[in-house]
């Protein structure tokens, strides 16, 4: 198999000893994603020191990296060899952080990555502000690439997100809520993220329209699995290893893939129930047992993770022109990955 442009054979060589794709895929771009994160510490800098204080906090606490990887992949996959990919994955990696602060201010969320939310810690007020900095941090960023593309396609895409979270609100506590409106949501909230961070790397690579549009569709398709099976892990997943708080979809009374399935299959007494827990929010002790019960009574999580493989092949396909080489092969593994993943 080919060997993608400016990829070391010791990077290639280490990624091959991993069984997990997206480990993989960080050796592959280990020297790339080291700049990267140290431009991530350089540049969330600031002379009011609550700032780094509270955006260090999230970043040093780990997180896939997973948006800005697929960045650099996009741009090495297609024989980038400059630097400007490197301004851009810190870009999109803020955006990312961004948006976690704002939506764990919106979700009353009190588990990120593992430790206290920085809304826990801090407070909503400085989380709201400096996700705010974070967001005007990476427009700076992007400016500097002198990429008018890049700003335009990474510029949409916040404005799509904050779409995405404010249809949200509007959904949640929604029963009637159906699968075109939540297919919306997440593609507005995480999808599309995905989609331009590996758009903007074919992008800046110099790809045709079509190279362009094809790594978009594969973010798109990718994001969209992402996200289902985040949906899914709300109820399923061991929080520990998840790094956030299990249930606090069903708290919130968010009508997500599962619930959606499960509402449709449900009898009269089980309308009842998630109009009472999730429509009126009046929630009790044993209510979140019960859900969960529901869901594996009505294979809800597992139909949720069909409509997830589904995406997961939309994503394959999109990538099926795409130059071979070790790095095509990671991305195509990854998919895998978000589809399996635990955390
Ligand atoms: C969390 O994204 C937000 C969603 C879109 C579900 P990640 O699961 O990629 O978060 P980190 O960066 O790895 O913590
Ligand atoms: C993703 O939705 C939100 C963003 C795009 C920031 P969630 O609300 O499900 O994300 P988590 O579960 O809090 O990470
Ligand atoms: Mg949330
Ligand atoms: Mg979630």
């Amino acid at each position: 198999m080919a060997v993608a442009t400016g990829l070391k054979q010791e990077q290639v060589v280490a990624a091959a000893a991993s069984d997990n794709a997206l480990e993989r895929l960080h050796a592959l771009l280990t020297e790339d994603l080291r700049q990267v994160n140290a431009l991530i510490i350089s540049r969330m800098e600031s002379p009011v020191p609550l700032i780094p204080q509270l955006a260090g906090y999230l970043i040093a606490s780990g997180g896939k990296r997973l948006r800005p990887l697929l960045t650099l992949a996009a741009a090495r996959l297609f024989g980038y060899q400059g630097d400007a990919h490197l301004l851009i994955a810190t870009a999109v990696e803020f955006i990312h952080t961004a948006t976690l602060l704002h939506d764990d201010v919106v979700d009353e969320s009190d588990l990120r990555r593992g430790r206290e939310s920085a809304n826990s810690v801090w407070g909503n007020q400085a989380s709201v502000l400096v996700g705010d900095f974070l967001f005007s941090r990476s427009f700076e960023l992007m400016v500097e690439t002198h990429s008018l593309e890049v700003l335009r396609i990474l510029s949409r895409a916040s404005a799509v997100i904050a779409e995405g979270e404010v249809l949200q609100l509007i959904t949640s506590n929604d029963t009637a809520t159906v699968e075109a409106d939540y297919l919306r949501v997440i593609e507005g909230k995480t999808a599309e993220l995905f989609a331009a961070a590996c758009e903007v790397g074919a992008v800046i690579a110099g790809c045709d329209k079509q190279a362009c549009a094809a790594m978009r569709d594969y973010g798109m398709a990718l994001g969209m699995a992402f996200q289902i099976v985040d949906d899914v892990l709300d109820y399923s997943a061991v929080q520990a290893q998840l790094g956030k708080t299990v249930g606090d979809d069903f708290r919130a009374g968010k009508i997500t893939m599962p619930i959606l399935i499960a509402i449709a299959k449900g009898n009269e007494e089980e309308r009842a129930f998630w109009n009472r827990t999730l429509e009126r929010q009046e929630q009790e002790e044993g209510d979140l047992d019960h859900a969960i019960a529901l869901l594996r009574q009505h294979d809800a999580l597992d139909g949720a993770m069909d409509r997830a493989r589904e995406w997961g092949e939309r994503a394959i396909a999109a990538l099926e022109h795409a130059p071979e080489s070790v790095l095509k092969q990671a991305l195509a593994d990854v998919i895998a990955f978000c589809i399996e993943r635990d955390y």
